[in-house]
């Protein structure tokens, strides 16, 4: 008989890197798929739900505006478990670190249903950086009976843990899976990521910055320095910044306030996933506390300036793409300058790396569910 995987996200990152398993999911007569959307986030969540046509048998639609942790979590709880005591799966899979990852895993464990992790065993070694997402893959990482680690590095994390290493498998990160199945779409389609020619004329000649941010842990003090770096960056006449800015109104009213009246800034609502891969495409560099703009920028060999004091996503660092720069203004226009004015430093880290995976994790996690 089939096995039922309920498959179990929230917010954008984990639909980028869920889509791949749920498509192969429901391609394969091995399983029955069933998929739950928590909705922590509305907006950015549906805008990949929409490109990837990936239609929710359940949405709990629980985002409220700027919701606090524990709220969220008591309400992930108890929607969640009622969802896993009406589908019963045989295994559900939850994504990363978010709220909507650690009480679908806590949901599953008290009802003693196998959870499988997709991005397994990232680590910075800090609860507060990120906060809380390291807490909340640590509560995954006990419960989880299949680890399915992007990386040998996770994998290590894991181990060091004393975690069953027959439960650890090394799969790569579905979301190269996710960015190959974009870029393919977009070859075939190339109106899917058009709207951003305007920007793209108006901006002609200079060089691209992206920016996106939206860690908890850089609230206040670190918003207020990233928005000084951008004013400095914007000043240069050869340099436009294009940043999308995340939807959480701590992001946004820092940004709305300090970043107004300049020229070479487009200050932008979220983009759909088309338009920031076609973003990654066209810029020089990346400014981001993002995770998944630190894996994909790698695979498309544009540097990265990680505005972060830790990582828990190693492999970009080392293999030269990525760059821990922390949240100080001065050291983010600083790094941000070398890589425009120093061409040999900026090809050292224009080398496109795949540590992160090949594209064929999500059959990977498929076979490894099937057994
Ligand atoms: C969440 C995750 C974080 C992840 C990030 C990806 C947790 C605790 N945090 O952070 O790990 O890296 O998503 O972006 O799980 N909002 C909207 N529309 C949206 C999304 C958010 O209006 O589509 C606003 C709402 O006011 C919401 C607030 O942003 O209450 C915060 O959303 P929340 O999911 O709690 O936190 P994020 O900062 O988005
Ligand atoms: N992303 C997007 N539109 C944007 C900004 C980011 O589609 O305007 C995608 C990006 O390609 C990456 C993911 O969203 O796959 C990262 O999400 P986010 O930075 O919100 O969360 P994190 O990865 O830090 O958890």
């Amino acid at each position: 008989m089939a096995k039922r995987i309920l498959t179990i996200f929230g917010t954008r990152p984990e639909a980028i890197k869920l889509f791949p398993l749920v498509h192969a999911l429901e391609a394969d007569a091995r399983f029955d798929s069933r998929v739950c959307v928590s909705g922590q986030h509305r907006g950015m969540l549906d805008q990949v739900l929409d490109i990837s046509g990936v239609v929710p048998d359940h949405d709990l639609d629980l985002m409220q505006p700027d919701q606090s942790l524990d709220q969220l979590t008591a309400r992930l709880l108890t929607g969640l478990g009622a969802v896993m005591d009406a589908e019963r799966p045989d295994w559900v899979v939850v994504q990363g670190d978010t709220a909507t990852a650690m009480a679908g895993a806590m949901a599953a464990y008290y009802r003693k249903i196998p959870v499988a992790h997709v991005e397994a065993g990232l680590r910075s070694g800090n609860i507060y950086h990120p906060w809380p997402e390291e807490v909340n893959r640590k509560i995954i990482g006990s419960i989880a009976a299949l680890h399915c680690a992007p990386t040998q590095t996770s994998r290590a994390a894991l181990l060091a843990e004393n975690v069953d290493p027959t439960s650890v498998h090394v799969t790569g990160n579905t979301v190269i899976d996710a960015l190959h199945w974009i870029t393919a779409r977009i070859a075939a389609e190339p109106a899917l990521s058009s709207g951003l020619a305007p920007l793209e004329a108006r901006f002609a000649g200079k060089r691209i910055i992206g920016v996106t941010t939206h860690r908890r842990e850089n609230f206040g003090e670190g918003m207020a320095q990233i928005a000084q770096a951008i004013r400095t960056l914007t000043a240069r006449s050869d340099v436009a910044v294009i940043f999308p800015v995340h939807l959480n109104p701590n992001v946004r009213a820092v940004m709305d306030e300090a970043l107004v009246g300049i020229d070479n800034l487009a200050m932008i609502e979220p983009l759909d996933y088309p338009h920031f891969a076609r973003l990654l495409t066209i810029a020089d560099l990346m400014l981001t506390d993002s995770g998944g703009v630190q894996e994909e920028a790698p695979a498309l060999g544009k540097p990265v300036l990680v505005m972060r004091e830790t990582t828990e996503r190693p492999e970009g660092v080392a293999a030269g793409t990525a760059k821990l720069v922390g949240t100080d203004a001065a050291r983010i226009v600083a790094e941000a300058t070398r890589l425009l004015d120093d061409p040999a430093a900026y090809a050292a880290m224009a080398q496109a790396h795949n540590p992160f995976g090949d594209g064929h994790s999500a059959q990977r996690i498929c076979d490894l569910l099937a057994l």
